[in-house]
């Protein structure tokens, strides 16, 4: 018997874009019937995507460090937030907070991330600065699931850039985010349908 649709909570820190992208993808039905957006949540009172999100009528929470809190109070705030929308999937899109691991334990194989490279040769921040400074001829958008590690998870999809002919940093941005706002939904689609076909939440 498929389970129902998962309940998405996507997290962000800046601009927001893929949040915006997969919360389209899902308003246009193109994530149906795996997963919903029921939350979008953010760390940044400052961030661009608050905004946006409100604009698509997504639920918005926006939870900033408090002074002195540690990785795991902070953390623990977050989960109780989860389980009060029901969050089934954790779904990373420019979140710039490592997770601790009592998050990841709370959310176990259910929390998900895009990345601007192969995650198998870079790790961390600044993905796009680092395949512009090797001057590669492409980068690989790669979609995996979160563990303890920096950018360890299982990989579930990758798609390559292409950066031939990029002149400056801000194009191989701009090339790379056209792929991952379309790319992250595709993954999504096909692991969700997987899991909901085959596994229980
Ligand atoms: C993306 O490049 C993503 O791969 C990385 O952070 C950036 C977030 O961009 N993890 P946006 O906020 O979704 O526009």
């Amino acid at each position: 018997m498929p389970k129902d649709s998962f309940r998405l909570a996507i997290f962000f820190s800046g601009r927001g874009s893929n949040m915006v992208a997969i919360a389209e993808q899902a308003q246009r039905g193109i994530l149906q019937p795996y997963c919903q957006v029921a939350l979008a949540f953010t760390n940044n009172p400052q961030a661009g995507g608050i905004a946006l999100a409100h604009q698509m009528q997504l639920p918005v929470v926006c939870l900033p460090l408090s002074k002195g809190q540690s990785r795991e109070e902070y953390d623990r705030q977050v989960v109780q937030i989860l389980y009060e929308h029901q969050i089934d999937m954790v779904v990373l899109a420019g979140y710039m907070r490592i997770l601790s691991p009592w998050f990841i334990a709370a959310y176990c194989g259910k929390i998900i991330n895009i990345h601007p490279a192969d995650t198998r040769q870079h790790q961390g921040k600044e993905g796009y600065a680092w395949a512009w400074e090797q001057r590669l001829s492409q980068t690989l958008i790669t979609v995996h699931l979160v563990d303890e590690g920096l950018d360890t998870g299982l990989i579930l999809g990758q798609h390559p850039v292409d950066l031939v002919g990029a002149t400056t940093l801000a194009e191989v941005e701009q090339r790379g985010l056209a792929v991952e706002n379309r790319f992250y939904s595709e993954v999504l689609r096909e692991y969700l349908s997987h899991r909901q076909s085959t596994a229980t939440k």
